[in-house]
């Protein structure tokens, strides 16, 4: 089967083709997305709270990425597998994010990178991109700056922030990104964007108008309730389908409905010789 390549992404928008992705974490998400032919997957650092539990995107660690970026690329036939740079693994140094862009590639088969914030961080994109690693960047509410903007607040609300996310975008496809997610911001101004760019951009709680459209696996199939954000539809409660699941399994095991006739076998009884 023929691998999504960055190429292939840039053809939704020549083609004006709307386009879903959505984020995957481990073997079975993985699985399940490329089942439908869904072109890219986004693994996350929102795994810090929908896998590890954390508080928020700030504490996961690119060891803990890594794991499910291996993960979710054996469980990859086609999809573009992009891993999500944690907080703190490119912020500092533009060495630092070559480094560990590169260990997303090479140990854990990913095929692209994204990182939060535009304009700061063009010297980062360049220095990925010059090492053959293809860029996503991420504009508008950047979760890893929790501190910063007190939480996750819609950005872009101002005429000052709404002109400065345009030039955040602006500047990430200047500096080579194939794609640019543009999360948390009114519609009209991802419209802008979307307008003004020639890379696809990619919206979660950013309007209709967007090139493609990302949400958090968790999210929509119901699996997290810790938190809903007003951007999700929910397609299922599968977190509800699954604890119902499990009360019938642990009944049928209480009241010894399980394991019955067919879930297990006997020894065959071998007849005693006698003379
Ligand atoms: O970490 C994440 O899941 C993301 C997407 C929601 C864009 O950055």
């Amino acid at each position: 089967m023929k691998k999504i390549t960055i190429r292939d992404i840039q053809k939704f928008k020549d083609d004006e083709t709307p386009f879903a992705t959505i984020t995957a974490y481990d073997y079975i998400s993985a699985r399940n997305a490329d089942a439908v032919d869904i072109p890219l997957l986004l693994v996350g650092d929102s795994a810090a709270m929908v896998v590890y539990g954390m508080e928020n995107t700030i504490p996961i660690s690119m060891d803990e990425l890594i794991f499910l970026v291996r993960a979710v690329y054996r469980g990859t036939e086609q999809a573009l597998v992009v891993a999500d740079m944690p907080f703190m693994s490119y912020q500092a140094s533009v060495e630092d994010a070559v480094r560990n862009a590169g260990r997303f590639v090479k140990e854990g088969g990913a095929g692209a990178v994204k990182l939060e914030g535009g304009s700061p961080y063009v010297s980062q994109i360049r220095a990925i991109i010059d090492a053959g690693i293809p860029v996503m960047g991420h504009v508008g509410l950047l979760p890893q700056s929790f501190h910063l903007s007190s939480g996750y607040r819609i950005q872009g609300k101002t005429k000052l922030e709404a002109e400065k996310i345009y030039e955040d975008a602006i500047s990430v496809q200047k500096n080579g990104a194939f794609a640019v997610v543009l999360e948390g911001i009114p519609a009209d101004l991802a419209t802008k964007i979307t307008a003004a760019l020639d890379i696809p951009t990619i919206g979660i709680g950013a309007g209709p108008d967007c090139d493609g459209q990302i949400q958090v696996y968790h999210d929509i199939l119901g699996l997290y309730g810790d938190l809903m954000p007003k951007h999700t539809k929910r397609y299922g409660n599968l977190g509800t389908d699954i604890q119902n699941k499990l009360a019938e399994y642990k009944k049928e095991v209480e009241v010894k409905k399980f394991p019955s006739q067919k879930h297990f076998i006997t020894s065959k009884v071998q007849p005693i010789k006698t003379y």
